[in-house]
């Protein structure tokens, strides 16, 4: 059995994550970490052998676990792994990776130093139309990927409440940081990786009034992305946005055929020419409902630390997707854009 511990239980822990642990095999929850007691002990009628914790270093200090699953406000997450990567424990976090490109690779040192998996959730690269993509780019179907756009965008969505999600020095940015990081690392994930050479980013704060908390991050960001192989990716994010519907999509352009991946309605159409004319392709996939890809994530990462397969996502992307965020917020802010 390996043992998980949790730092942070919250919505997405008790959403999404617990009930994933709950069905995968060979896995058991013995401690559970989180700041509030009031929803530690909510979880004390379903977790009955977990230890309760209010502080995760005296959490990783008493228990021998396998792994942590760290599931805290932004940034907390780098503080997390990094103690418990120092104590020879495997990471799963929560998205972003980090809050700042410094945080990110000592995240990453920390990971190369312990010689254990720190894996980020990468909940999108699990859906069943990003697989059948994969496999349609590996058999050369779309050519060479050469742009892509790509965005979440709310026309209203501002998330918290009253809560961490709009205050930048616990979330580090608004909807750029929260959705920008699944979208954008969809997108560079099918297009290959490319590293990313220079930015171009413009954020905006125009829908305050719309929040129920304090809020000093963007509720709007559009940018540009160049690779170093030529490729660009172009970019939209927005928590508030006045636009005539909510949106979430990643769109190709290869030199044979292109897609465009929709989330909300969960549309997934390949553009290509047969018999010289054009034809849309709608692959039979029914893309995940729900949080369905978050759970294949983590079945992910415990098979990657049972050593039954390779990990699907390394520290050095998850630098590069900071990197990335950070320089766009920067070049939102100087006006220009920014070499990496
Ligand atoms: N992958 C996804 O689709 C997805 C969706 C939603 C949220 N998230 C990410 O998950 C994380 C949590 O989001 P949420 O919506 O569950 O937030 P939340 O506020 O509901 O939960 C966060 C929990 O962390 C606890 N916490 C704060 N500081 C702590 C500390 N130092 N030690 C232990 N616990 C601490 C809080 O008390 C709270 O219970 C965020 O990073 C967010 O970006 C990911």
């Amino acid at each position: 059995m390996l043992k998980i511990g949790i730092i942070g239980t919250g919505k997405i822990c008790q959403g999404v994550h617990l009930p994933a642990y709950d069905k995968i095999d060979d896995v058991e929850i013995v401690a559970l970490c989180d700041i509030d007691e009031k929803k530690l002990n909510s979880l004390k009628e379903k977790y009955p052998k977990a230890r309760l914790y209010t502080d995760f270093e005296e959490m990783l200090n008493k228990e021998e676990l396998d792994a942590v699953d760290i599931c805290t406000p932004n940034n907390i997450h780098s503080k997390a792994a990094i103690y418990a990567l120092n104590k020879g424990v495997n990471v799963m976090c929560e998205k972003p990776d980090a809050v700042s490109v410094v945080e990110a690779e000592k995240m990453k040192e920390a990971a190369e130093k312990s010689g254990k998996t720190l894996m980020v959730m990468r909940n999108n690269r699990y859906r069943p139309s990003t697989k059948f993509l994969q496999q349609y780019i590996k058999e050369g179907k779309m050519g060479e990927i050469y742009a892509g756009r790509c965005g979440w965008i709310r026309r209203r969505g501002i998330p918290g409440w009253g809560g961490w999600f709009t205050d930048k020095e616990q979330a580090g940015g608004g909807p750029l940081i929260d959705l920008g990081v699944h979208i954008i690392d969809l997108a560079m994930y099918l297009m290959g990786n490319a590293k990313p050479v220079t930015v171009s980013g413009c954020t905006y704060l125009k829908f305050p009034h719309t929040s129920y908390s304090k809020i000093d991050v963007e509720d709007l960001a559009m940018g540009f992305i160049r690779f170093d192989n030529g490729a660009c990716l172009q970019i939209e994010f927005s928590w508030a946005s006045n636009i005539a519907e909510d949106q979430m999509f990643v769109e190709l352009r290869g030199e044979k055929a292109g897609s465009r991946m929709s989330g909300i309605d969960r549309k997934f159409e390949v553009f290509t020419e047969e018999c010289g004319t054009n034809v849309c392709l709608r692959p039979d996939i029914d893309d995940y409902r729900g949080m369905q890809h978050h759970e294949a994530n983590i079945r992910h990462f415990i098979d990657v630390i049972k050593g039954e397969a390779e990990p699907d996502f390394t520290p050095e992307q998850g630098v590069n997707m900071v990197k990335i965020l950070e320089a766009l917020y920067k070049s939102a802010e100087l006006g220009h854009e920014i070499q990496l």
